[in-house]
């Protein structure tokens, strides 16, 4: 059957992959209400189009951290990959290259930062979780930095795992064959059976809770890579974020896999980049499935998005051309989305282009009465 949009490939994955994998990639923590509100809070978001603007030519790229890409739309970080398909994180980085996008590679990848590299040309961003033992911390980032990554994506929204019920009931683990590889020479490449999540007491086990922002600091002092704070949701943590020399940040509720009842990532997104006041670029992830939220993303001041859960489901039905596939339909949507709106370049987009919810109601002008 032929695919006609990114949302198909779901159904797609779950009849390929086992029942632990699949339930793993598509879950969300605890009531799942924030991972339904990700795509529910899109849809209450409406257009305003303009209209007769020329709109045969059409311009989508973008400047992430001085780094020019093909269009706004990037991938975010999604761990084990080969679970997904036998090509793993490769297929993902030649996709993203060949697309000329940015690859966002997980810690916990199931192909090391070098095997990434070795790929050949393309722009990636590594993401990081604070190991307990900073030694490793340093390693892997000096690694990431050699391996030619561009930036750091420091993930603050799990201290601890969220509680992701079919992973507890599924006693979800890593196949016997996949390692976390950035791991594997540092003793801490295998995760154990245990009687709930695997993943839960890897995390309890290795990462550290006491992650703060004195650490964000301590991070430029180990790197020189920028450093994007990713999920970030509010006004507040914004301000922190820029006092502590964060060059981006990536409003995120990790696929609503941590805390459940946070908002939609496109419902906290405004309070973000109005606090943020234009000192540093803002990002997006969660639930972004049609180029028409790739508009409204930016409508309300992102600079960007990031997929997640496409690039594995894709990858699972159909490895590289998957992903590129995914990639492929998400451009041409929202270069669609464009033209339909009347907006010839991303500059072009404004937050009258969209009316939401918290809008105030707009005064119609009404007939005037007869005297
Ligand atoms: C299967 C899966 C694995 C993920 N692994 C990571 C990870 O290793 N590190 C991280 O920072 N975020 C991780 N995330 C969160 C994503 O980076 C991103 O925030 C989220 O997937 C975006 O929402 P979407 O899946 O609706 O596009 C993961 C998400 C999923 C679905």
């Amino acid at each position: 059957m032929e695919i006609t949009n990114v949302s198909e490939y779901e159904a797609i994955a779950k009849q390929k992959l086992p029942k632990m994998a699949f339930d793993y990639y598509a879950s969300g923590a605890e009531d799942q209400w924030t991972l339904q509100e990700n795509r529910n809070a899109f849809s209450r978001i409406l257009f305003r189009p303009r209209i007769l603007i020329d709109v045969s030519k059409i311009d989508l790229t973008t400047t992430v951290l001085g780094f020019k890409i093909s269009m706004p739309i990037m991938i975010a970080p999604t761990a084990f990959q080969k679970m997904a398909h036998p090509e793993g994180e490769y297929a993902t980085a030649r996709a993203a290259s060949a697309a000329g996008t940015i690859m966002t590679l997980s810690s916990w990848a199931t192909s090391s930062v070098e095997e990434v590299a070795s790929t050949g040309p393309g722009i990636r961003f590594f993401q990081l979780y604070v190991y307990k033992d900073r030694n490793v911390v340093a390693q892997l980032v000096r690694r990431a930095e050699r391996a030619g990554f561009k930036a750091i994506a420091l993930t603050v929204d799990t201290p601890i795992l969220g509680r992701r019920e079919a992973d507890i009931k599924n006693r979800f683990t890593l196949p016997p064959f996949l390692t976390l590889k950035n791991f594997e020479g540092l003793d801490l490449g295998k995760m154990d059976k245990a009687d709930d999540s695997g993943l839960a007491s890897y995390v309890s086990g290795q990462i550290d809770r006491t992650l703060s922002w004195k650490d964000v600091k301590w991070l430029q002092t180990i790197t020189k890579l920028p450093i994007l704070v990713k999920g970030v949701l509010t006004a507040e943590d914004t301000r922190i974020a820029i006092q502590s020399g964060a060059a981006g940040i990536i409003v995120s509720n990790h696929g609503a896999r941590q805390l459940d009842y946070v908002p939609a990532t496109i419902s906290a997104l405004e309070e973000v980049v109005k606090a943020a006041e234009g000192r540093l670029p803002v990002f997006l992830d969660g639930g972004v499935r049609r180029g028409t939220d790739v508009f409204k993303a930016l409508a309300l001041g992102a600079s960007g998005i990031f997929i997640g859960r496409p690039v594995v489901f894709s990858l699972a039905a159909e490895g590289e051309a998957g992903v590129r596939n995914v990639l492929r339909m998400l451009r041409e949507e929202f270069e669609l989305t464009m033209a339909l709106s009347g907006c010839t370049s991303l500059k072009d987009i404004t937050r009258d282009h969209i009316v939401t919810d918290w809008d105030q109601p707009r005064i119609l002008p009404r007939a005037l009465p007869r005297l």
